[in-house]
């Protein structure tokens, strides 16, 4: 097998990974190097990360007992297929989609099933619940906003998927990395009868990436077998409370989304208009198809130009598609303009 790779180029425009354009507010890194001179740095971390969980916890509306937290979501990921998937046991996944839902799943031991959205990657209801009853799997994965496409999971998508699961006793996560900047999440179907768990992250909208910080809710049984699974101290104390601060930022967060958002309106109308067929996107990326061009021509270009964006066209059902992360506005101005000298070139 081979690994997950995201390739990088050093360029002044980096519009590949989706991260935040800007780092997190300075009055946050200054609390968090103050926070450095109290950590017991010589003694093993909560174990349970309670400040932690309380917080997240206040912040998403949900009981403390009902947040799980891990090093990225990726780790709860992989956290959540270690004590539900495995050997004998089947995965399923809506291609395409991101990439380590598979592989996570394959490296824990899974059998994987793939299942092909619809036309514009839009999810059939009717097929993925007949997916469900036919491979009975122990974890489905959906993910809204998706990533690479963008498009986001109607409510009666994830109601429906989910009750095809609960029949066959499986879970169902679904990864929402780009929850806030869509209109809807699915937390709210979150319940202590219910197989629903929602995985978030600090990499994205808390534009803290480089300090690996994710979590999980769900309900209390499903966190209390999860505690049992994971290793212990896996949260080191610095962490946790970055984790705790992060969250008193929540108004700087919400005009940064609010800013990506009506760049990501700009960036995809001024892509429509070159011709560009662009999806509909409720993260902070769009998927698009310049018009005739070999894309990865244009991504060559772009790199020329020193804008990187992800060449997404080898994979699997996004042939001719580009993938392009929403930056701060004068990046995006610099990609479009390079798409546009690239687009009448060419
Ligand atoms: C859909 C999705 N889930 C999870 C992740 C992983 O995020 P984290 O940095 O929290 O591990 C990503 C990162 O790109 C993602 O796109």
């Amino acid at each position: 097998m081979s690994g997950y790779h995201s390739p990088q180029v050093t360029v002044d425009v980096r519009l590949n990974t989706n991260e935040s354009p800007v780092g997190p507010p300075p009055e946050f890194v200054e609390r968090v190097a103050a926070n450095a001179k109290e950590i017991l740095w010589h003694r093993y971390p909560d174990r349970s990360a309670r400040m932690l969980r309380a917080a997240i916890g206040d912040a998403v509306g949900h009981p403390a007992s009902g947040i799980y937290c891990a090093n990225g979501s990726n780790e709860v990921l992989q956290n959540l297929l270690m004590t539900y998937a495995g050997a004998g046991r089947t995965t399923l996944t809506f291609e395409p989609t991101y990439a380590l839902h598979s592989h996570l799943s394959r490296t824990t031991g899974s059998t994987v099933v793939s299942v092909d959205r619809g036309d514009d990657f839009v999810l059939s209801l009717a097929a993925a619940q007949d997916a469900v009853a036919t491979h009975a799997p122990a974890v489905t994965f959906l993910c809204s906003p998706n990533n690479p496409t963008g498009v986001l999971e109607p409510p009666s998508t994830v109601t429906g998927v989910l009750e095809a699961v609960e029949a066959v006793g499986g879970l169902l996560i679904v990864d929402e990395a780009y929850g806030e900047f869509a209109p809807w999440s699915a937390a709210e179907l979150i319940g202590e009868g219910r197989s629903l768990v929602v995985v978030k992250t600090y990499s994205k909208t808390w534009a803290m990436a480089g300090v690996r910080l994710g979590y999980m809710i769900g309900p209390d049984w499903l966190v209390g077998e999860m505690d049992a699974v994971t290793l212990p101290y896996h949260l080191d104390s610095m962490k946790q409370a970055m984790g705790v601060a992060a969250l008193d930022y929540a108004d700087a967060m919400a005009e940064r989304v609010n800013a990506i958002k009506a760049e990501r309106l700009r960036v995809s109308e001024r892509l429509t208009d070159m011709k560009c067929h662009v999806w509909p996107s409720a993260a902070n990326f769009i998927l698009f198809r310049p018009p005739e061009h070999a894309p990865a021509d244009v991504w060559q270009k772009l790199v020329d130009r020193s804008v990187l964006i992800r060449d997404t066209s080898s994979w699997n059902g996004l042939e001719g598609c580009l993938r392009v992360t929403i930056g701060a506005s004068d990046e995006n101005s610099v990609f479009l303009e390079a798409m546009a000298d690239i687009l009448e070139r060419l």
